[in-house]
């Protein structure tokens, strides 16, 4: 995903900098050229040498260390660089970077650097809301920077509030997202659904299905590092739920069908992950029905057809993707939808296949339109996602 991208690291002297070095492995293990630069309070915290081993390159620290060749080396690093991120930002480097000091290697690479930069403030919550701190983040923002918000919590210091660093594993996020795809969704409004809805049979059962929401999740995201506006309609799941999407719940196939016709309403793409249950119980209270002793069976009614319906009802030019889960007869049965609901793309998998369908972090499925059948090979549920979007791009260019 980074292949290519040269992204520098700075970190300030805040007790979070431990975090950093899970940050630069996780971003090394994708293939990013990595450096990093400390300021001299922050070896105070955390040594260089477990940056300097994890990214494979030398730790920056000192602006005028003589090397032996003559690139001066904070505007030669500025100067290759995609991406900077500085995590954890100490409340003195943010007022530095706000005023254009630079006295130490970080703020002056910082300085000299064009790229796009991602801020990460880590500090006491009392540091943190000081109004002179909160003046120094509204200045980067001005200058273009992305801060990104710190979490709410128990702090090192045992104060609770603003203030603590977000997992790397979030911040490897926010990086994916401005450099980890080519920005070709800029514009473009996409709708996404997800998980397994649930049918209540009364307030403690429900019935539903084996969606884990883990493939629309995937699309989501794709699209969100692809610069896309994306809306995420979800139901029961229990997978991460991708950053940057706006998200709505929407636990039935009835709070499903709202969400989501209102939703298609703005958007240029929807693509219906989702997987809905075709049957809800019927209402007992509605009913005249009376049960004999030991009576387990539970009338049921179809749910809505959301797919046809949204097919019924597409706006111009919207591209309609939907999902089909095929026990047998994948082909036939996939084309008979995609003419029937009127969608543009069915991304069909076949159950029976080891790796495919519910619950894994694997997918193997053939995408089927009016004219073409492509089969891929089993793949990551987000490599499967970027098929997917990259021949919804083709199809709507
Ligand atoms: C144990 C300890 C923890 C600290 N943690 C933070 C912190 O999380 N955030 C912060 O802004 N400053 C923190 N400080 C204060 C900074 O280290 C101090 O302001 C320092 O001058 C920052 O230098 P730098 O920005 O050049 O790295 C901490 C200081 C100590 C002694």
């Amino acid at each position: 995903m980074l292949n290519g991208k040269t992204i520098i690291i700075g970190i300030s002297g805040g007790i979070a900098a431990y975090k950093t070095a899970y940050l630069v492995s996780r971003l090394v293990k994708n293939h990013a050229e990595v450096h990093v630069i400390m300021t001299d309070h922050a070896r105070e915290f955390i040594a260089p040498l477990t940056f300097e081993t994890l990214s494979g390159q030398e730790c920056v620290t000192n602006t005028f260390e003589r090397k032996g060749h003559f690139d001066v080396e904070h505007v030669e690093l500025a100067k290759k660089a995609d991406l900077f991120m500085v995590a954890p930002a100490t409340a003195n480097i943010i007022a530095k970077f706000a005023h254009g000091i630079a006295d130490d290697m970080l703020s002056t690479t910082f300085l000299a650097a064009n790229c796009p930069k991602i801020v990460v403030p880590a500090m006491n919550t009392r540091m943190y809301e000081n109004p002179i701190t909160q003046d120094n983040i509204e200045l980067l923002r001005k200058y273009g920077m992305t801060v990104v918000d710190p979490a709410v919590g128990l702090l090192a210091c045992g104060d609770t509030g603003a203030g603590k660093m977000p997992e790397p594993e979030e911040l490897f996020e926010w990086i994916l997202r401005e450099v980890g795809r080519p920005k070709d969704m800029i514009g473009k409004r996409v709708l996404v659904s997800a998980g397994a809805t649930q049918e209540s049979m009364d307030p403690v059962r429900y019935i539903t299905n084996h969606s884990s929401g883990k493939m629309g999740f995937a699309v989501a995201r794709e699209c969100v590092m692809r610069g896309a506006d994306v809306t995420l309609v979800k139901a029961a799941t229990s997978a991460e739920v991708p950053r940057f999407c706006i998200v709505i719940d929407a636990v039935n196939a009835e709070a499903m069908f709202r969400e989501v016709t209102e939703h298609a309403a703005d958007a240029d793409i929807v693509v219906m992950a989702a997987a809905i249950s075709d049957y809800t119980p019927v209402d007992y209270s509605d009913q005249k029905i009376k049960k004999k002793d030991g009576d387990l069976s539970i009338p049921l009614k179809r749910t809505t057809d959301i797919l046809a319906h949204l097919g019924a009802n597409r706006k111009d030019g919207q591209f309609l993707c939907g999902f089909s889960m095929e026990t047998e007869n994948m082909l036939e049965n996939s084309r008979g939808k995609l003419a029937r609901k009127n969608v543009d793309m069915i991304v069909a998998n076949n159950l029976k296949n080891e790796g495919a369908g519910f619950g894994t972090d694997t997918n193997l499925v053939t995408l089927i339109t009016k004219d073409t059948v492509h089969e891929q090979v089993l793949m990551s549920k987000q490599e499967v996602a970027r098929v997917i979007i990259n021949q919804i791009l083709d199809m709507t260019k």
